[in-house]
């Protein structure tokens, strides 16, 4: 009822603003006028994180204060292209139905607002609250505009700013920056967390083409204490969008800690990904014995994604922005552009004696499922079975087979075809979406195959999940041991799904399940 009664808010609101360069021949501007129409544009996804209008990229600050899951997310409100950064604002009870908020920061005379997280200062170490009202403070960069066209290289500084009122409001510190800048170009995205065992702050930053680790007692004044990675994993572009946390390691006392590293360009298929480091953390120090780049989603629109401050319980809950720096500007949606991945749950395993960070959707997403159709399947070799299914392209696949040797194909009226492809001689998946709708806005987009190499996927039955909303396709196999995720823009919606059994053998699933999800942004 809460989301209804803000989306008719919200119209009204549209309606003075954005909705006034509507005219019968402006085509393009689909504005929603009432609420049978409110996201419900083409490729709008339906239960995933998108902004009501306009530009968004990176989620910020993800922290839980209050009861309230933040999304605070990288926000241009005037254009769907990248522009002037500010903070936009979502909160949500269950990290699945969220209530847009109002813009959270603004850019200021130190620069733009990006990308960075938040904490909550419990012991108001900063002084910017008491200790009976903690307050909410944010870490970001301040990118000023001038200083990069003016040529110099000290344009990124620290900046922090504070909220009393559980984030609807913030002020700035006037002691910004927080942490200059002495000529690094690409100096940023300042993840903070409370470290209980050193009882300080600890800052992960990038520095071009590593991280660097800073401590602070009081959010305002910073210490270099370390760096990481010139010479580790991959480098194929400008590091980003930092995050380090402990996890345990499942069915054993072990912990170990977790570096995620965005980087742009560089990714397995292309463009932006998520690399990330597995090793220990003195409080000092991060150092990891890993010399090679491991990916945590070999999909090409997985990015700059990190995880939340302060959960109740401790899961380590992420966040990725769903889209690429390749061709995020250019996707075919008209009044907003991107959307984030589904909230999921981080674990640690240790396979084949590697250590494996696994993400898999968080438990309360099954809420969204609506009475689905469930089939046992036995096909023979070589064999193909058909389902229709309209529901597809809001929907979630669900099987478990010990198969390694079929494909899936999604296809539409027009002929178009979205297809994965598990093969076990080469012990690989691989997503086509090169015939799968719109494609040609970009070359990047759509003019090669996506690989996901299974090489330490265990032998015998493994769940295969599969998350399609209109607009994007996440395929989660093992519980999320290999994940790809991937946007998709077909001309109508998928409703047919080919299943090819492509090994010798018989190919069987004895509960093949099609759930259609509900939406989250109607009533
Ligand atoms: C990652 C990123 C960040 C930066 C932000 C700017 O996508 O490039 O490094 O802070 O986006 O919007």
């Amino acid at each position: 009822m809460k989301i209804r009664l803000l989306a008719i808010v919200c119209l009204s609101f549209f309606y003075f603003t954005s909705c006034k360069d509507q005219s019968p021949q402006n085509k393009d501007v689909e504005v929603s006028l009432s609420d049978s129409t409110y996201y419900k544009e083409m490729y709008r996804p339906q239960f995933h994180f998108s902004p009501e209008e306009k530009w968004m990229n990176d989620p910020n600050g993800l922290v839980y204060h209050q009861g309230l899951y933040h999304l605070f997310y990288q926000y241009y409100p005037e254009d769907i292209v990248w522009g002037p950064m500010h903070w936009g604002h979502a909160v949500s009870k269950d990290m699945v139905l969220w209530e847009h908020r109002p813009i959270a920061l603004y850019p200021d005379k130190h620069g733009l607002i990006f990308s960075g997280s938040a904490v909550v200062d419990v012991d108001n170490s900063s002084e910017f609250g008491t200790k009976e009202k903690p307050p909410l403070v944010a870490i970001y960069t301040n990118h000023d505009m001038d200083g990069e066209q003016a040529g110099r290289n000290d344009f990124q500084t620290q900046g922090i700013a504070y909220s009393l009122d559980n984030g609807d409001s913030f002020t700035k510190f006037e002691g910004n920056p927080v942490i200059g800048n002495e000529g690094i170009r690409d100096f940023r995205d300042p993840k903070v967390f409370w470290h209980e065992e050193s009882k300080s702050w600890i800052m992960a930053l990038v520095a071009g083409d590593h991280a660097q680790f800073y401590r602070s007692d009081n959010l305002k004044e910073w210490n270099f204490i370390s760096d990481f990675g010139k010479d580790k994993g991959a480098h194929g572009g400008v590091w980003e969008c930092p995050d380090l946390f402990p996890l345990r390691v499942e069915g054993i006392d072990e912990y170990k800690w977790v570096l995620l590293i965005s980087i742009n360009p560089g990714a397995p298929n292309g463009g932006s990904g998520t690399q990330y480091f597995i090793g220990d953390f003195d409080g000092t120090q991060f150092t990891s014995g890993q010399e090679e780049a491991r990916w945590l989603d070999w999909g090409t629109d997985n990015y700059a994604g990190v995880t939340y401050n302060n959960t109740p319980g401790g899961d380590r809950l992420f966040i990725g922005w769903m889209s690429n720096w390749d061709y995020a500007r250019d996707t075919p949606t008209k009044r907003w552009r991107s959307s984030m991945t589904l909230p999921r749950k981080l674990t640690l395993q240790k396979v084949n004696d590697r250590y494996a960070l696994v993400n898999y959707p968080i438990k309360s997403l099954d809420k969204l499922r609506l009475e689905g159709q469930t089939r046992l399947i036995s096909l023979p070799s070589k064999s193909m079975e058909k389902i229709e299914a309209e529901e597809l392209q809001q929907s979630e696949i669900i099987f478990n087979s010990s198969s390694r040797d079929f494909s899936l194909a999604f296809k539409n009226e027009q002929k178009e075809v979205l297809e994965i492809v598990l093969d076990s001689e080469t012990k690989k998946l691989v997503l086509d979406r090169r015939n799968s709708g719109q494609t040609n806005f970009k070359d990047a987009f759509g003019n090669k195959l996506h690989n996901m190499p299974l090489s330490d996927l265990p032998d015998g039955e493994v769940e295969f999940r599969i998350v399609m909303d209109w607009s994007s396709i996440e395929i989660f196999i093992n519980k999320g041991q290999y994940v790809m995720t991937a946007q998709v823009f077909p001309n109508t919606p998928f409703n047919v799904l080919e299943l090819t059994n492509t090994a010798e053998k018989e190919f069987h699933a004895d509960d093949f399940k099609i759930f259609p999800l509900r939406s989250i942004w109607s009533p």
